[in-house]
């Protein structure tokens, strides 16, 4: 059901042409293969049949404050929040067939294959009735990024990056007190690396696609959230300037890409 939802959505083929053309532009081999499926004209020409959902994603260091915020978001603007972290210690917490090697990857501050992640994201999306979404901690790397345009067919709206420096970011997590495998300090140096490494590109990625909010992660909880709110303000107000459903305040169907 999502597949189509998500996958047909006029705004995809557009963002997929974007998606080809600046993966020719960097030679990235793996999005060649990917853009062909993307752009299938079949799957298009459904696209007008289906409202595509409103998707966000959440980008910041670990310990930046993604999951504090986003539980704002969700208070004030009724987004469905999906943490890919949660998802997948629910993964290890259920010993499912791949929770030992989740363990593994999280515990050493490694990636999780992205084709595990983005299943898992697809499932709750696919069984959720809320047609927006914060998709926090995700992608955390190109190829989380490339696996998601490939399986669930599309782009975010909206990418918000909390902005924090390392010092606060170890600070925050060493006292998070929630009993977490990698909130130590020798873990946490190693996730520290890979962010750098390996989210900074998605980063510059959407920020070349102007969508990317950039956030100053440092303050009070409330103050950090006066950024967050103008962000999505203007989606809301859009909503009932043209008495569309009531349902869904930030439906996707209003954004203008
Ligand atoms: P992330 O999801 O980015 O890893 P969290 O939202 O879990 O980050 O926050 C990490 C820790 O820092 C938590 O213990 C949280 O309560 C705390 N925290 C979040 N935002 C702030 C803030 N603005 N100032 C101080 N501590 C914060
Ligand atoms: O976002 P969170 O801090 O909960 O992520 C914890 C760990 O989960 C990461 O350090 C990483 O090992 C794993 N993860 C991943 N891919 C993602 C999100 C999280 O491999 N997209
Ligand atoms: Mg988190």
């Amino acid at each position: 059901m999502w597949r189509r939802v998500a996958s047909l959505s006029p705004m995809i083929s557009s963002s997929s042409r974007s998606l080809s053309l600046n993966q020719a532009a960097s030679g990235l081999k793996v999005g060649e293969s990917f853009a062909t499926e993307i752009i299938n004209p079949d799957e298009r020409v459904l696209a007008s049949k289906e409202k595509a959902p409103f998707i966000t994603f959440v980008l910041g260091g670990p310990g930046s404050g993604k999951g504090t915020q986003c539980e704002k978001i969700v208070e004030t603007f009724g987004l469905t929040h999906l943490s890919a972290g949660d998802l997948l210690r629910r993964e290890i917490s259920l010993n499912t067939k791949n929770g030992a090697m989740i363990l593994n990857l999280i515990k050493d501050g490694k990636i999780v294959p992205s084709e595990v992640t983005v299943k898992l994201i697809q499932k709750e999306l696919e069984s959720s009735d809320s047609c927006k979404f914060l998709i926090d901690g995700f992608p955390r790397t190109e190829e989380n990024r490339v696996a998601f345009e490939r399986i669930i067919g599309a782009d975010p709206n909206v990418v918000l990056f909390f902005d924090c420096p390392e010092e606060e970011m170890v600070k925050r997590v060493l006292n998070r007190n929630q009993g977490r495998v990698d909130d130590n300090i020798t873990t946490m140096k190693k996730r520290l690396k890979i962010f750098e490494a390996l989210n900074r590109p998605v980063i510059e990625y959407y920020k070349n696609k102007g969508k990317l909010y950039t956030i100053n992660a440092v303050g009070t909880v409330d103050d950090i959230f006066q950024q967050v709110l103008p962000i999505f303000t203007p989606f809301e107000q859009l909503k009932q300037s043209r008495h569309v459903n009531s349902k869904s305040p930030l439906g996707s169907n209003l954004v203008e890409n």
